[in-house]
């Protein structure tokens, strides 16, 4: 008797477990995470709700077929990098898809209108990436202004000079810091800045911030005025039409000579042909850039030939915290969409 009772117990856990598992492989949602490389701390959250499906081990924006299979009918798009989604990938999910969570807090490179068009919400990464972005323009700002590439270069000319006066760099205490953008980012340079002691912290924009106010930023009315008086130039805006090309021949010819001009927003905010003039003329003292346009920038491109330009291949938000920070917060705006929850950072 007590043998034939366990037996059925037994059945019925293996029925009920058969079906649970059943219904779970049909109706979890599918999540196609474009970039294998996303770290896995980033995705627990989803793991336990959706299906994953990641992007080949050499998803580049070129394979497009390849994307547009693996695309097929998901529920959500996770996507890095900087590659446009084109047309046929969202086609590919088709009306299953809900959201599109980017990851990145730039947007400048999302066709919004087309995804929008389809009813699919937005998302990107804001503000989990500000340290490290602020950190990067930390760095560029003392590497441009200490001539750090042309010292790098004398030493493997076999250039190493002793003289008093050799490479004389731009002091940033006592200076004028000018930051273009005083948004998440450009408040983080700024209070990283406070602490080489520099002279004041002025920005511009629509308005006064109170944020500004608290650091004891001030503001400028105009961009002109701006760079006019600023000995370093922080560029932290995001690219849209108004910002465009917003630096070029006639800006830098309104910065100071001594100027150095950093930039982790966008490429696209700088006609590099301008920089690079004003960079060999010594119409600014010398520059930093995390990003550039093209990207990648090409071998024989000319701001790699100047002494007084530092580079980074666009590694502002390249730290580990960070990376799995932005993957977190996109699942997290996954899951949201998937629940028919508010977002936590919608892109409108
Ligand atoms: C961003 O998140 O926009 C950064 O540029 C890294 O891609």
């Amino acid at each position: 008797m007590l043998n034939t009772k366990l037996h059925l117990i037994c059945l019925i856990w293996l029925l009920i477990n058969f079906m649970t598992t059943e219904t779970m492989s049909t109706s979890r949602p599918k999540v196609f995470i474009k970039d294998p490389d996303l770290p896995e701390e980033g995705l627990e959250i989803l793991k336990s709700r959706c299906e994953l499906i990641r992007g080949a081990k050499d998803n580049s924006m070129d394979d497009l077929a390849k994307m547009i299979q693996e695309a097929n009918g998901v529920d959500a798009i996770m996507w890095s990098g900087h590659g446009v989604p084109n047309k046929e990938i969202l086609d590919a999910a088709g009306p299953n898809l809900k959201i599109f969570a980017s990851v990145s807090a730039g947007v400048d490179h999302l066709n919004i209108s087309e995804i929008k068009s389809r009813g699919v919400l937005i998302s990107n990464t804001p503000g989990v990436l500000n340290a490290a972005v602020a950190e990067s323009a930390v760095l560029l700002t003392l590497g441009a202004a200490r001539r750090i590439e042309e010292g790098r270069r004398a030493i493997v000319n076999g250039e190493w000079k002793t003289n008093f006066n050799w490479l004389l760099g731009t002091d940033l205490v006592g200076s004028t810091v000018g930051i273009v953008g005083l948004g998440g980012i450009g408040m983080n340079v700024a209070r990283r800045l406070k602490a080489f002691d520099v002279g004041r912290i002025i920005y511009n924009g629509h308005k006064p911030k109170p944020a500004g106010d608290e650091i004891g930023a001030i503001f400028v009315p105009s961009l002109n005025e701006l760079l006019k008086e600023s000995d370093f130039i922080i560029v932290a805006v995001p690219l849209t039409k108004e910002t465009a090309l917003m630096f070029n021949k006639t800006t830098f010819a309104q910065m100071k000579k001594n100027a150095v001009f950093v930039n982790v927003g966008r490429g696209g905010l700088v006609n590099h042909d301008d920089l690079v003039e004003a960079l060999k003329t010594n119409t600014i003292f010398a520059a930093g850039l995390d990003v550039m346009t093209p990207e990648p920038l090409p071998v024989d491109h000319p701001l790699l030939k100047l002494p007084n330009c530092v580079l980074m291949p666009h590694l502002g938000s390249a730290t580990v915290k960070t990376r799995i920070g932005m993957a977190n917060l996109a699942s997290k705006n996954v899951l949201a969409a998937l629940d028919n929850k508010p977002l936590i950072t919608p892109v409108n």
